[in-house]
């Protein structure tokens, strides 16, 4: 490992920790981050294994009675941030104030990784106790964001894809009314470029959507019947039914017979429902419009997901691997978070075009558990290239390599420390 920085990792990683839980990053996320957290866990298992526990044990401390798992959890208030906890109007359901939207499940994939490489003697005493809150949120998944059985996972907030200004969101947004939007600040933009920000346009529909749950006390049926905005999105799609999968594998393991049939049955609905967004005018799968039922027509890091997922259907996969090889010829680094030759591609504004350390991870874990080592390796090394050439930044310019956004982040922390490790466990092999 590259010493100076392996220490540096460690060190961002202590300086983020605020007491059993990780902030992602100083100024700009002050609080715990539901899929943040995930992530950092893989980084404290490669050098402190009960810390990693903690972590997920922390986030899960965040969980509501109906299994929802938030993606923010409030411990203390901070002005810094907003929208803070006042603008969710979470308090009825919930001890530790919370937002009132879910983000990407990739909790029960790397708790299995962490329960199949950890020390054993421990693992299955921490892990035992999570069984079941996981399953509770995974079941709230399927309850709330697929309340039609589809397969297809959808979502109210873009912030809950964890993509937030994905172009594929914009023609869904403009449905949404800010007439009635009353006067706000942005701290964001007070702690990193504005540039590599979502544009105000964004913004004013993600804050109206938080008022939105707010006002109807996020109430299922309001949510599912009149949130404005309703897209079935791939990335979630394929990361919940990955997470089923680890599940059910988990299950398996510790002997838990509770809800098995019900993992099975999820992951052969996610399968269908994967299908459902194949897009045979982009050789793709997209996301869709549910309120519209437009579907988006727009290729992002998302669309190599489904290997993740483990679906890779034969008759797909050079279409897959084409935009893949399309994308790494426009770019020097891969994997761009939306298709660089669109014409919405920017390569510093946030999910518009920026590589991020963690996206790249779970491709890099799609495509090697499907047997593509290759094009894994390349996804992992460009990984390391650029934290070794940047930092431990946010996320990184496509085209030159330049990292974007904060500063010291926690979670591209968390992925060069499981991804060295990995390397040098496959180079001792
Ligand atoms: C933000 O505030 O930018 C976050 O992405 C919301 O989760």
């Amino acid at each position: 490992m590259n010493s100076d920085l392996g220490v540096r990792a460690l060190e961002i990683l202590r300086e983020n920790d605020r007491g059993g839980y990780t902030i992602p990053t100083k100024g700009l996320y002050p609080f715990q981050w539901n899929w943040d957290s995930a992530f950092v866990a893989l980084g404290f298992a490669t050098f402190d294994e009960d810390r990693a526990w903690r972590e997920i044990e922390s986030l899960l401390e965040g969980q509501w009675e109906n299994g929802f798992l938030p993606h923010i959890v409030f411990r203390r208030d901070d002005p810094t941030y907003f929208p803070g906890p006042n603008e969710w109007g979470t308090k009825k359901h919930h001890w530790i104030p919370t937002s009132g939207i879910s983000q990407p499940p990739v909790l029960a994939t790397i708790v299995r990784e962490l329960y199949e490489t950890g020390t054993q003697s421990l693992v299955r005493a921490r892990v035992k106790p999570l069984f079941s809150k996981m399953l509770a949120w995974h079941r709230w998944f399927h309850l709330n964001r697929d309340p039609d059985r589809t397969g297809m996972i959808a979502t109210v907030h873009p912030w809950e894809t964890g993509r937030d200004n994905l172009p594929d969101w914009d023609e869904p947004l403009k449905n949404v009314d800010i007439s009635d939007l009353k006067a706000y600040q942005r701290k964001d933009v007070s702690h990193v470029n504005q540039d590599m920000r979502p544009q105000q346009f964004d913004y004013d529909r993600y804050v109206r959507l938080v008022h939105f749950g707010r006002d109807c006390g996020w109430d299922r049926a309001t949510m599912i019947k009149d949130s404005p905005f309703w897209v079935a999105d791939v990335g979630l799609t394929c990361i919940l039914l990955r997470a089923d999968r680890d599940l059910l594998a988990l299950a398996q393991a510790l002997g838990e017979t509770e809800g098995v049939a019900d993992l099975e049955h999820w992951i052969s609905r996610g399968e269908e429902g994967l299908d459902r967004l194949w897009n045979d005018a982009v050789f793709g799968y997209t996301s869709l419009d549910l309120r519209t039922g437009k579907r988006t027509n727009m290729l992002n890091g998302g669309t190599l997901l489904p290997f993740y997922a483990g679906v890779a259907p034969f008759s797909r996969i050079d279409a897959l691997f084409g935009h893949m090889d399309r994308w790494w010829k426009r770019c020097e680094f891969g994997v761009p978070s939306f298709d660089p030759e669109h014409k919405d591609f920017d390569s510093i504004r946030y999910w518009r075009g920026p590589i991020w350390a963690v996206v790249n991870w779970l491709i890099a874990r799609g495509l090697e558990g499907q047997g593509f080592e290759d094009r894994a390796a390349r996804v992992r090394e460009n990984t390391i290239q650029l934290i070794e050439n940047a930092g431990f930044r946010e996320n990184f310019c496509p085209a030159t390599g330049v990292g974007c956004g904060g500063h010291d982040f926690s979670w591209t922390a968390a992925i060069w420390l499981n991804l060295k490790n990995k390397k040098a466990a496959r180079a001792a092999a």
